[in-house]
């Protein structure tokens, strides 16, 4: 246990019930930002210190911090979710603190003790408790992330970090979330190599994801799938969210865990209920040209993404340089909508959950 308690100074002067549902009437997706955040500081003499709950505001940053020269930044990604009773839940914040921890390691930053990671999830969902969505699709997405404060322009890992934790009112990640995705397949750029960041979620990942993810927005894409770095043949992820295959023999393959991707905690949570449901379930490489003849000759049924802003999405068309495919009908399957129901059910609190995934925090 550590011993970083966080002290909690409420928002002198809050948005009023009215600004807040009106910015929360449509919220989209990480444009509507609460009251509060979370910040601690970490020097290489004293450890972590100084960590409170206060008013969200701009931080001031040296120009010469290591995070703007050298991108020494991770973040993290969860949901807080209101419940029937009219209180709120977290979604397995341990593993989030976990995974924080591991790419704490990968970008020599001091870790974050885990324990404190996830008192001030809860923390925070307390006091910004009037910002949770009560929509179908609404949840509070938190976002706490790291970066490098010292001012010095050497190459290093940097002696001085801030931690913080901001959170925003979010509806679907996608525009239309009762559709299906387009994706675009990158042949020319790669996301992640062996040995290097991919399977930690630091920022640098994004940044060099987004070329790709320009490419796909022109062809009409929502997301990019990223295709191994050494053979550009087997599919590793999206941009942003785990892949999930579906056969008509009920397998249902994802890519195995490695050094290039992410992850993700929703993919751990799908293979746990998946088998529970009786599916048989792989974790195997799966190449591009056998996702394409898969589908041609209907042995694929359904293809899907997974991750905490997108929860479960399915896919409904492929696009390449050379040739599109779709798939099935190109409409949700009822593999992803039954695995949907599922994880949603638990994450909201309207099952019961079996596996120490729900946590409620009011
Ligand atoms: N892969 C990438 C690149 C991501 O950014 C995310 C989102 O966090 C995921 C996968 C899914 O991870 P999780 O289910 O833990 O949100
Ligand atoms: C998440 O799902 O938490 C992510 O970080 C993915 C990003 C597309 C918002």
């Amino acid at each position: 246990m550590s011993d970083l308690t966080f002290e909690i100074k409420s928002h002198p002067n809050p948005r009023s019930a009215e600004e807040r549902a009106a910015v929360m009437a449509n919220p989209g997706f990480g444009k509507v930002f609460t009251d509060h955040m979370v910040v601690a500081r970490y020097s290489a003499g004293r450890g972590w210190h100084d960590a409170q709950i206060k008013a969200r505001e701009a931080i001031p940053l040296d120009p010469a911090a290591a995070v703007l020269h050298y991108a020494q930044e991770i973040f993290e990604g969860l949901k807080a979710y209101r419940t029937a009773d009219g209180g709120a839940a977290l979604f397995r914040p341990d593993a989030n603190a976990r995974r924080f921890r591991h790419s704490a390691e990968r970008l020599a930053i001091p870790p974050f003790p885990e324990d404190a990671f996830v008192q001030a999830m809860h923390e925070l969902v307390k006091l910004d408790r009037a910002w949770i969505p009560d929509t179908a699709d609404g949840s509070l997405y938190l976002r706490p992330f790291m970066i490098a404060t010292e001012a010095f322009l050497g190459v290093k890992p940097a002696s001085e970090y801030l931690f913080l934790t901001i959170a925003s009112a979010v509806g679907s990640y996608f525009k239309d979330p009762n559709s299906t995705v387009t994706v675009w397949v990158s042949e020319h750029y790669t996301r992640a190599a062996p040995g290097g960041t991919g399977a930690a979620k630091c920022g640098g990942n994004y940044a060099a994801s987004l070329a790709a993810q320009s490419e796909a927005t022109a062809q009409g894409c929502e997301q990019v799938v990223f295709l191994d770095a050494v053979e550009r043949r087997y599919i590793e992820e999206l941009g942003g969210m785990n892949v999930f295959f579906v056969f008509e023999d009920g397998t249902l393959v994802t890519p195995p865990l490695s050094d290039s991707i992410l992850h993700g905690i929703t993919r751990d949570s799908v293979l746990t209920l998946a088998k529970e449901a009786g599916l048989t379930v792989k974790e195997e490489p799966y190449a591009i040209d056998a996702w394409r003849a898969d589908v041609r000759e209907g042995r694929l049924t359904e293809a899907f993404a997974c991750g905490t802003a997108a929860v479960i999405t399915p896919i409904g068309t492929v696009k390449g340089r050379e040739e599109s495919f779709t798939i099935g009908n190109g409409k949700a399957g009822p593999v992803a909508q039954k695995l949907r129901n599922l994880l949603v059910d638990i994450q909201r609190g309207n099952t019961n959950d079996a596996h120490g995934w729900f946590q409620k925090v009011f």
